[in-house]
């Protein structure tokens, strides 16, 4: 169901030139061509297409290579196309949505408080949701917009996610010890944070809030792919 789909287009023509024609980059992948042209003039090719991490099944499975030469007014092109699948590294965690290319996700409806929350993440092979990017803040949201009634009180707004000052007091720091401000993503409310708490939720219009670790919001998890 969640396999993963790539074609590896090269046009390669007899003026030196590769064209790399994905339809969209991929942080996990890493392509490299190699052209070099002999003394009678071949033209030697190498094409080395490496996909991040792969299960321990490994190698790809339907390798398909295709050839065909592709006329235009001005020149006869090569085109070689390869088309190949490769499976998830391990199958999603249950409850857990993927977002190709960034992750899986889940929105813990039922409030813990922040280290049980993290310890929860973490049974599921996950950790306390980190936002990178304003696209993996836009998953927040829709995980958010989905359920919008999570408690009937004012925590309603709020979920919490792996961020804390709770090692250096108005130091906010990942799970994983990262400087918030190297995640990718710190914005803050107007007046956040204001240090009546240690610990971070996220709000459902995406700003950031310190509040205290012992009261009992969602929570989001994460798992990398
Ligand atoms: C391409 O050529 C360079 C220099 O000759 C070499 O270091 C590199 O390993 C080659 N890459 C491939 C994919 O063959
Ligand atoms: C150039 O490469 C072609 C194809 O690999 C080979 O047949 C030919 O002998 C090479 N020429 C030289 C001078 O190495
Ligand atoms: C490769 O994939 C493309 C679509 O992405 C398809 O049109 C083409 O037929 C495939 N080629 C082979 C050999 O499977
Ligand atoms: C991030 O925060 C740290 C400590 O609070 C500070 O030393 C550093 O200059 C900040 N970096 C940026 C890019 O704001």
């Amino acid at each position: 169901m969640f396999l993963t789909h790539f074609v590896l287009c090269i046009l390669y023509t007899m003026i030196i030139g590769a064209v790399d024609c994905f339809p969209r980059k991929s942080t996990l992948s890493k392509l490299s061509i190699n052209n070099s042209q002999n003394a009678t003039g071949h033209w030697n090719s190498k094409i080395q297409f490496e996909h991040g991490v792969v299960n321990k099944q490994g190698s790809p499975l339907d390798l398909k290579l295709e050839q065909a030469i592709v006329s235009s007014e001005r020149d006869d092109v090569v085109l070689i196309t390869a088309n190949f699948t490769v499976p998830p590294r391990s199958t999603p965690p249950e409850d857990y949505e993927l977002i190709p290319g960034l992750g899986f996700y889940k929105l813990h409806k039922e409030p813990e408080n922040w280290h049980t929350a993290r310890v929860m993440c973490r049974k599921e092979g996950a950790y306390l949701e980190i936002i990178n990017s304003h696209f993996e803040l836009s998953v927040i949201k829709m995980l958010f917009d989905r359920n919008p009634t999570l408690t009937d009180d004012w925590r309603n707004p709020y979920a919490f996610v792996g961020v804390s000052d709770l090692q250096k007091h108005k130091t906010f720091v990942t799970i994983f010890d990262e400087p918030l401000n190297a995640t990718g993503y710190s914005n803050w409310h107007p007046g956040q944070p204001n240090y009546d708490g240690n610990c971070v939720v996220v709000q459902r219009t995406g700003q950031l809030h310190d509040t205290g670790c012992e009261i009992k919001f969602p929570f989001f998890c994460e798992r990398g792919l």
